[in-house]
């Protein structure tokens, strides 16, 4: 049955509306309200339905986050009111002086209406133009005047709003703030690059200006970035429809908007330096981003107006309380390596503890020896650390003027710390790894990224409980989770009926995922969620992979080299085989739902195709069949459905007539898929 146009163009807008209230649930208020699984089914329904109706296609639809062309220059934008930069206060007599600045502009009005007191996001500052609720631009800060057109990369980032959720917005408004990159995310992105051998970046703020202005959106669109709204510009003219700072936030917020939850109002400077002492001293640490102080506001927006601006560039009614430098000086003890979920082992540095802004100091991330070895640090040195909001603390330098000649220098261990197996290096990678895929440093890490949000998903299996299933000895590897039971886990501490009866129902449910998250939670080498999806999408399913040679996964578009020869090893290695039949026998599906095993006239076939066919190239021919559901593999087996040969097809053909299989000519294939070889 087939809709009508009118049909077809309400059900892209319900699911638009769906699809960006999910996105809001999930990435502004942290509270999803539909599975990832429901999420995924509703962006593939609405994919096709603007495949299938192109007049359906909207600039605010969520399909078009990503996807847009790379640009070869990033166009300038002019601000409709300049971007200002803060006055600057280290102490909070500065604080003071600037209210008795205040006073004397604009009188005792200024304490009328008090003060809100902000995080200052530590990231990129951008302008964002929405017309009639709709984004419009995405522009950075540049000098203030004229900043950069990134719209297509703005685009790219969850938790901006494509539409405002009002259903009478202003007619134009620029919405301003700051994108930045969370530190569990920038930390799990230089981990990656470290492993395959990518320079690392120096700390999240430079990793979200760099994402921003990229030229191509899908490079920002893989990068994590998030964004905090904080302020707001009309054209030169109109009104703002707020009467306050903390209004402002508000309606920003209602609008959908992310604003950072620690806002304070303040009734005087008193208030707000013990709003800074708190952040400072202990609210800091806690955070998942990097702020470099705190920015107090007047809040009235027409005092605001009285107060003006300081020197073209600064406004009077802010100014950004900087905390103290975060770095300290403490001694290196020593140097160690711990295993990842990938078998990548990383180094890291244990210290003489140390505070540093509120919070002791005793590890320090390393990455990698070469980092190590280009910074020439020396187990005993002096070191200084930074922990400029990054989770995981880093060291900066060593204090070569303070060695004494005792230092020593560490070289990489030539053997796995948890299993003895001789570590490996690629010849084009910094990163060195354990080749065991079942080294027990390796297992916890490993189970925890299977059942984590962006791979199985499995609700309730946290990072302790999955340690305690382990001590308990009930799981080994991600096959043993398929196996639990609810008594099991009764007989664990921190666990009643209603918990266990959740968890097993979680992982029963977690069967069904798609195959992108079963490849992502294997932890291949290299694999990561792209990959995870494109080897997906390509194969359809896990048996389809796994039997692959090396050159019929590097046919994948987007795949290369690595990754290829990582998938194979991976699935070449006896330890894997054996997993893999566990999951079968528990129950884990092994297909890519809604993709190439189940749609299309090949849907779930397995072609060869050999020799020189007359109209279509090898590479022509296999996108033909991958588009119509079949996977291609490279070799006949018991499992090829058939042979689309061509001239000179050789010994393929030969096999496929020993084994029985049908073979079938390219006007075959084409017939096959319903198109007709004259006519294209
Ligand atoms: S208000 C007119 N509020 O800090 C005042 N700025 O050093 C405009 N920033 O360019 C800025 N968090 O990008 C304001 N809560 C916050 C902020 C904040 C971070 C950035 C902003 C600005 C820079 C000035």
């Amino acid at each position: 049955m087939s809709l009508s146009i009118h049909e077809n163009s309400a059900r892209a807008d319900d699911l638009r509306q769906r699809i960006e209230r999910a996105n809001h649930q999930y990435h502004v208020l942290d509270s999803p309200e539909i599975s990832d699984l429901e999420y995924d089914r509703l962006f593939r329904e609405l994919l096709d339905l603007e495949r299938d109706f192109p007049e359906l296609r909207v600039p605010d639809s969520p399909t078009a986050r990503v996807g847009a062309p790379p640009q070869s220059l990033l166009a300038k934008h002019q601000h409709f009111t300049a971007m200002l930069s803060l006055g600057n206060a280290f102490t909070d007599d500065e604080l003071r002086d600037w209210e008795g600045r205040l006073l004397r502009v604009a009188g005792d009005d200024v304490r009328a209406l008090g003060y809100t007191a902000e995080l200052k996001i530590d990231g990129a500052a951008i302008a964002l133009t929405y017309r009639r609720g709709v984004l419009e631009r995405g522009a950075t800060r540049g000098n203030g005047v004229i900043g950069e057109d990134v719209t297509p990369n703005i685009r790219t980032i969850r938790d901006i709003p494509l539409r405002l959720l009002d259903s009478n917005p202003p007619e134009i408004i620029e919405v301003r703030g700051e994108v930045y990159m969370p530190f569990d995310r920038f930390e799990r992105m230089n981990e990656a690059r470290a492993r395959d051998g990518q320079s690392l970046f120096a700390n999240p703020r430079n990793a979200a200006a760099g994402a921003l202005r990229q030229l191509d959106p899908s490079v920002t669109a893989s990068r994590p970035l998030r964004f905090y709204g904080f302020a707001a510009a009309a054209p030169s003219g109109s009104d703002l429809p707020f009467a306050s700072q903390w209004d402002l936030l508000d309606t920003l917020e209602r609008w959908g908007i992310p604003v950072e939850s620690h806002r304070n109002w303040c009734a005087d400077i008193e208030s707000a330096s013990e709003f800074v002492a708190r952040i400072e001293g202990s609210g800091r640490a806690s955070l998942n981003f990097g702020i470099d102080g705190i920015v107090l506001k007047v809040n009235s927006l027409a005092l605001q107006d009285e107060l003006g601006i300081v020197g073209g560039r600064e406004p009077r009614w802010a100014i950004a309380r900087k905390f103290a430098p975060d770095i300290a000086v403490t001694r290196l003890l020593d140097i160690r390596v711990n295993v990842g979920r990938t078998g990548a082992l990383n180094p890291y540095a244990v210290l003489e503890p140390v505070e540093i802004g509120g919070t002791t100091v005793k590890l320090a991330t390393l990455h990698n020896e070469d980092l190590v070895v280009t910074k020439d640090l020396r187990i005993g040195d002096w070191v200084q650390v930074k922990r400029a909001g990054e989770v995981i603390p880093q060291i900066i330098a060593p204090l070569p003027e303070r060695r004494t000649g005792i230092e020593q220098a560490w070289r990489m261990p030539r053997q796995c710390p948890a299993c003895k197996t001789a570590a490996e290096r690629d010849e084009e990678e910094v990163a060195i790894y354990c080749p065991n895929v079942a080294c027990p440093g390796r297992q916890l890490e490993g189970i925890v990224h299977f059942a984590s949000r962006g791979a199985m998903d499995i609700r309730g299996l946290s990072y302790a409980r999955i340690e305690q299933l382990i001590s308990a000895d009930l799981v080994h590897d991600v096959a043993d989770i398929f196996s639990l039971t609810a008594d099991q886990l009764l007989a664990l501490e921190r666990y009643a009926r209603k918990s266990a009866d959740n968890l097993i129902a979680a992982i029963a449910s977690s069967r069904k995922q798609p195959l992108s998250r079963l490849l992502n939670g294997l932890g291949i080498r290299h694999v990561g969620v792209g990959a995870a999806q494109l080897l997906a999408h390509h194969f359809g399913s896990l048996d389809a992979l796994a039997s692959a040679s090396e050159e019929d996964i590097l046919r994948v578009r987007g795949i290369g080299e690595i990754i290829a020869h990582a998938v194979r090893a991976y699935f070449s290695n006896p330890t894997t085989q054996v997993l893999v039949e566990k999951l079968r026998d528990r129950g884990v599906e092994f297909a890519e739902h809604g993709f190439a095993a189940t749609d299309g006239a090949l849907a779930g076939l397995t072609v060869v195709i050999t020799g020189t066919l007359p109209t279509l190239s090898r590479e022509q021919a296999t996108e033909l069949v991958v588009a119509h559901g079949g996977h291609v593999t490279s070799s006949v087996s018991k499992s090829t459905s058939f042979v689309v040969a061509g001239d000179n097809a050789g010994s393929k053909l030969e096999k496929a007539r020993n084994l029985g299989a049908t073979v079938i000519d390219e006007a075959e294939l084409l017939r096959r898929v319903g198109r007709s070889q004259t006519t294209e």
